[in-house]
């Protein structure tokens, strides 16, 4: 190995870890990944066995365990209740006003069961779209859960999405149920959900019932013969605790997920059962190295793909402990994080660098006063960590004694793809090596592969199980947005610039395309665009991102005013609240500078490269397709 600073994992982690080799199986997985697919579908349980590993005939559109019976919950659920894993915990939640509640596996089934008969009690069936809007509490997984177990879709929206943002997805889903709750607590104050979502479906013509978990307590309007208190509902008979669980196909939709991408509206990203059951049960146990015996904190909102990931289906498939936290991590002070890891003895926490690096800057003597010395294995994901994050969280979080496991995925992929093992020899800011049965390569533009330590392309080149079937409703953009790029030879395209280095360690740069990560969320340029345009006073916009401390890239915008408007501090704020009401809090630019004209392309098309270069001091490279 070359780099300078190597982290070996100790003696305890190498025995402890269930992955003891990576080479040759890694080596097997790839000559015969249907195989290695096969050998991890055993540790599920399926109605029905399925004929074929993998149908390739309609590529793009892979279909995994095609002829396999099974509904993610059951082996999420129903299988634990013949086991005594049926009287362990399966979920501890916490409040930000301190509030506590504990779930063994039987409640959990319970709960489960009682929000599903509520759910076929209100129309929903196999194969509907209920869209939730929930804080982060029980009820917003019992939802998921639910709405999985009676063969329905689950489309979940992060609860930080403006009414527009919300209003879009409901309408693109034709989703008949939304399920939202009083609000939540955050940093103390209220969230009023409920009134988010009655702007939402103001002129929605799909929308039927809409079903109201009471967390706060304060007053929401309420529209009758739409609108139902969840607990109204759940003294009804039909609230029954005991609902069958669906046979599914393994290759039926399980949910939907709104992202964001380089051009136009949000796409619906679909998983199934069965590939997404199997990925993510493989990735919790063999990559975050979860154990029965773990209690496992994902700090994700359940509603972006982290947390449907790992916080509810990959712990629950293996029968461990989940936790759930509602709110802010600095309240009421920066070390309510260690306070809740030593109160519940929580042994792997799964996070974002953003939230480390805001954590870090409180100091460390917040985590000092308390004992976490439960914890065994630290992770991140969502965008790349900086080495003095990473040291951070390995010296004063993990106490030098838990391996940092770099997680590089999308809401594409379902679960991990390139990542360390706990047995990796790990180097900071590198997510290391593909995952089993995951083919790997950095690329130029016409797909040779580049030489070492040389920015590229990054490609995934074959299937795995965990990948979204299609885009919904629109076969078209599946193919377009990741399949075109490298069609010819079959690669599917994520959108993301790496390198790999001498010891084949891969470095994962950041975004290549039009999409900006912002705190670890996912946005796209042409959103903010679209959302300042829609803004009377605005002829043409530009959104880049550039880098940030805390929040790894910042929103940076270029505003054409129409000629009647002036420059105003009033009409730069106006601008940047206007962009927030449009798509979220997350979205408000940090800039906007006022332009007369923006670089184009001959053929229109604005380059943000430019502007980037601009901004940064950095040549600007080939400008000979510019305009002017
Ligand atoms: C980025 C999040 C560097 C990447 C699970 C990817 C990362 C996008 C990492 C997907 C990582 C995710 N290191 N970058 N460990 N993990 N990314 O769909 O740009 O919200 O394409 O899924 O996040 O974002 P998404």
């Amino acid at each position: 190995m070359s780099a300078e600073s190597i982290y070996y994992p100790s003696q305890e982690v190498l025995d402890y870890a269930t992955v003891k080799e990576y080479e040759n199986t890694y080596k097997f997985s790839i000559e015969n990944p249907e195989e290695f697919w096969a050998e991890q579908a055993k540790q599920l349980e399926w109605y029905e066995p399925y004929e074929k590993v993998l149908d390739s005939s309609d590529a793009p559109f892979y279909r995994w365990f095609v002829g396999g019976k099974t509904n993610i919950i059951h082996n999420a659920i129903d299988r634990h209740l013949k086991t005594s894993t049926r009287n362990k915990i399966a979920f501890v939640w916490e409040g930000e006003n301190g509030d506590v509640k504990v779930y063994s596996y039987h409640a959990l089934n319970r709960e489960v069961s009682i929000f599903a008969n509520i759910l076929k009690s209100m129309g929903v069936k196999r194969g509907d779209v209920v869209t939730i809007y929930m804080p982060q509490i029980p009820e917003q997984i019992f939802a998921m859960l639910a709405t999985a177990k009676i063969g329905a879709i689950h489309s979940v929206v992060y609860a930080g999405f403006s009414h527009e943002a919300l209003g879009e997805r409901i309408k693109a889903a034709k989703s008949k149920v939304v399920i939202t709750a009083d609000g939540g607590f955050r940093k103390g104050k209220i969230v009023n959900l409920k009134s988010v979502v009655n702007t939402a479906l103001e002129d929605n013509p799909y929308t039927q019932v809409v079903i109201t978990v009471k967390r706060t307590g304060h007053e929401v309007e309420m529209i009758s013969g739409r609108d139902y208190w969840f607990h109204d509902l759940k003294s009804l008979p039909i609230a029954s605790i005991k609902c069958p669980t669906e046979v599914m196909s393994a290759t039926d939709p399980l949910f939907l997920l709104y992202t964001s991408g380089s051009t136009g509206k949000p796409k619906g990203l679909v998983h199934t059962h069965g590939g997404y059951s199997v990925y993510t049960s493989t990735t919790a146990r063999m990559v975050l190295d979860i154990k029965p015996e773990d209690r496992f904190w994902t700090a994700a909102d359940p509603g972006w793909i982290t947390g449907h990931s790992y916080i509810v289906y990959g712990t629950l498939l293996i029968g461990a402990t989940t936790f759930l936290y509602e709110g802010a991590p600095n309240h009421p002070y920066p070390n309510r994080w260690w306070q809740m890891i030593e109160k519940f003895g929580i042994t792997i926490l799964y996070t974002s660098p953003t939230a480390i690096r805001g954590l870090m800057r409180f100091g460390e003597s917040w985590v000092k006063r308390h004992d976490i010395s439960s914890l065994r294995l630290l992770g991140t994901v969502g965008e790349p960590i900086n080495p003095e994050a990473w040291k951070w969280y390995y010296e004063v979080v993990g106490n030098k004694k838990c391996p940092i496991i770099d997680t590089w995925w999308q809401t594409e992929t379902g679960g991990h793809m390139i990542t360390p093992l706990p047995i990796f020899p790990l180097k900071p800011g590198s997510a290391t090596k593909p995952f089993f049965g995951i083919k790997v390569g950095v690329v130029d533009d016409e797909g040779n592969e580049v030489h070492p330590n040389e920015q590229g392309n990054l490609v995934i080149k074959s299937p795995w199980p965990g990948m979204a079937c299609c885009v919904h409703e629109d076969r078209q953009r599946w193919i377009d947005t990741y399949w075109k790029r490298f069609e010819k030879f079959g690669w599917y395209h994520p959108g993301d610039a790496a390198k790999i280095d001498e010891d084949g360690y891969v470095w994962i740069i950041g975004r290549s395309d039009d999409v900006i990560k912002v705190s670890g969320y996912r946005l796209g340029t042409a959103e903010i665009e679209s959302a300042l345009v829609s803004h009377p006073g605005v002829a043409e916009a530009a959104a880049i991102a550039l880098p940030h401390d805390l929040k790894g890239n910042a929103i940076h915008t270029y505003v054409i005013l129409k000629k009647d408007f002036t420059i105003t501090p009033d009409l730069e704020n106006e601008l940047k609240d206007h962009v927030a009401n449009a798509m979220g809090p997350i979205a408000r630019p940090e800039s906007i500078t006022f332009v007369d004209i923006l670089p184009k392309t001959r053929s229109g098309k604005i380059m943000r490269r430019v502007l980037k270069a601009r901004a940064l001091n950095l040549d600007v490279g080939d400008i000979s397709t510019l305009e002017e």
